[in-house]
């Protein structure tokens, strides 16, 4: 089953989406962990993005196209894909609509994730993650206990650059202009399923599996 994670940052589309990878053998592709990944290794294209991406503006549909058709036509054994923080642009949903038929798969669904924009500004601006195996944590509702990672030990706990207030209003922008049109989109197509993306995580867990539910 191939789904779509769609929602604003911070509505809990990374959260969810690792959930069903350990527990379903989905396979989790997000752009944004892509591109911090190139950031990190250091190459022309991380480079090329990092400062777009502090900003909080959207990367070109080019780059990220590029990077969902590379992982698409690799070879390998999965319930399916999750697709987190891509399409984010019209012209993004319709390649992927061609992608996925050139691999020979199709979209089985859309998951709008609804968040209003308090409760996110409080998620995205209270997040950190362990620098060391990505666990992600918050200040309030999951701080790591003592500043020890409960996945590695770890003690290197991190922020992303682009969660302050400011980058965070700039990237609410872009999805409300740029990605918010793919609702409508995807309801013309009767694919989308709209959930309450409030409350805790476990709940919201359920609504997702009710809404891949067919
Ligand atoms: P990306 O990494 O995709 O960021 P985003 O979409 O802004 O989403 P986030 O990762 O911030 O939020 P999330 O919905 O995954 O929430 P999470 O589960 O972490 O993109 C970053 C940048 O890369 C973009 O700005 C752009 O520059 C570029 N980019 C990426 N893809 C692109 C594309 N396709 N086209 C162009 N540019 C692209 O949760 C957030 C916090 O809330 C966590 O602390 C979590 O613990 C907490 N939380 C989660 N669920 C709940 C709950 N139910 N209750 C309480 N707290 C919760």
């Amino acid at each position: 089953m191939n789904i779509i994670l769609l929602g604003p940052p911070g509505a809990g589309k990374g959260t969810q989406a690792k959930m069903l990878v350990d527990e379903q053998n989905m396979t989790q592709l997000s752009t944004g962990d892509m591109l911090r990944a190139a950031r990190s290794s250091g190459t022309e294209m991380g480079k090329k993005v990092a400062a777009v991406m502090d900003r909080g503006e959207l990367v070109t549909d080019e780059i990220v196209i590029g990077l969902i058709e590379e992982q698409l036509t690799m070879e390998r054994d999965t319930a399916g894909f999750i697709f987190d923080g891509f399409p984010r642009t019209l012209a993004q949903a319709d390649a992927l609509a061609n992608l996925l038929e050139k691999v020979g798969q199709k979209l089985d669904g859309v998951i709008e994730m609804r968040v209003d924009d308090q409760a996110l500004t409080r998620r995205i601006t209270g997040r950190y993650s362990c620098g060391n195996c990505g666990a992600v944590y918050h200040d309030e509702t999951r701080p790591a206990p003592n500043g020890v990672c409960e996945v590695c030990n770890s003690t290197a706990m991190k922020r992303r650059a682009d969660d302050t207030e400011e980058a965070l209003r700039t990237r609410l922008m872009a999805y409300y202009k740029e990605t918010a049109p793919l609702i409508g989109y995807y309801y013309a197509k009767k694919q989308l399923e709209t959930i309450n993306g409030l409350g805790e995580i476990a709940e919201v867990k359920e609504r997702i599996a009710n809404a891949m539910t067919p």
